[in-house]
């Protein structure tokens, strides 16, 4: 285990084999986390590592699976675990809620001015109510454009649907009307969304083609009291020029889970009052994180059983 997870899990792990648990509190070093892998017969990760050809060979060919403890998986080289026969696993399903409440929170966070109102009085600066003090912008009634129409970007229409708000979404695929009909949601291009939300998420996976999917030109396509809100991964938003974007006014503000270079914060986004900023704490919460350890620790066995494990990425290194 390469940081230590929810207690119960690591109880459930511990009570079938013998656990080596990795305490650093900032992340192992790359060399002493391929020395620790040597013979490990699971190894479960997390999204900070980089699961690639020279870890599994570190690791040895007794290794069965790679549980990462995260939905996303942009860390692990799925090519590399299927030539390696090694399986690969994720936490889809069990988080899906707690990281849709996260970009509801950041949402209504960076619409209505709540981190800087915070910072305000902190401050202890002297102040008095006033009709145009730290105007925001509603919520209710806008429209949200959700990009990427998976599992969270779904319970996060949810949400919206409650609020009264109009849903845009785009996606690489054109979604049922069993999902899409209850939730009124409309399928957009990229662009007539940018055009037209009030409030954008992004819950898109990182890939080649979703790196940089936000830049400049899609800032300057969003209305200039538009609120962007990303839950998915850092790179997806070039950081630079949404720093440029909201210290010029070019959209309103922004609530940022995640991180182009993890754990660095671009330092203009740091400095600026129209952003929120959080570290990385989408599916931070105590039942969920329980739920994520269970899950790795569920599959870790059915790997070691020779069984299919419920959240496998890569059947292809079952043919193996
Ligand atoms: C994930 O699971 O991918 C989140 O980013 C971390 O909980």
């Amino acid at each position: 285990m390469t940081r230590p997870i929810m207690d119960e899990p690591t109880r459930a792990l511990r009570e079938r084999c013998d656990v080596t648990i990795l305490e650093s509190e900032f992340g192992t070093p790359r060399d002493e986390l391929l020395a620790s892998v040597a013979g490990m017969y699971a190894v479960i990760t997390m999204l900070t590592e980089k699961v690639d050809a020279e870890l599994l060979r570190a690791a040895g060919p007794q290794l069965r699976i790679v549980a990462n403890h995260a939905v996303g998986f942009d860390n692990v080289d799925l090519e590399a675990c299927t030539a390696a026969g090694v399986l690969a696993t994720n936490t889809p399903d069990v988080l899906t809620e707690t990281t849709a409440d996260t970009a509801w929170a950041l949402l209504m966070a960076a619409g209505r001015r709540i981190g800087e109102g915070e910072r305000f009085l902190r401050a202890r600066k002297p102040w008095i109510w006033g009709p145009l003090m730290m105007l925001g912008q509603d919520v209710h009634h806008k429209t949200i454009g959700i990009v990427g129409f998976g599992r969270i970007g779904q319970a996060l229409a949810h949400r919206a649907l409650g609020f009264g708000m109009r849903v845009l979404y785009t996606d690489a695929v054109e979604l049922p009307d069993d999902v899409t009909g209850p939730l009124r949601a409309e399928r957009r291009e990229l662009d007539e969304l940018l055009r037209d939300a009030d409030f954008i998420s992004i819950h898109v996976n990182l890939t080649p083609e979703t790196r940089h999917l936000f830049g400049a030109e899609q800032f300057r396509r969003m209305k200039r009291t538009a609120v962007l809100v990303n839950t998915s991964r850092g790179p997806v938003i070039d950081e630079a020029a949404l720093a440029e974007a909201l210290r010029a006014g070019e959209i309103f503000a922004a609530g940022l889970d995640v991180f182009e270079r993890e754990p660095e914060v671009h330092e203009g986004l740091l400095d600026l009052e129209n952003v929120v900023v959080i570290p990385h704490l989408g599916s931070a919460t105590v039942d969920t994180r329980h739920a994520m350890g269970m899950l790795c620790v569920e599959n870790v066995f059915a790997a070691l059983d020779g069984r299919r494990p419920k959240t496998l990425l890569n059947p292809e290194a079952l043919e193996r």
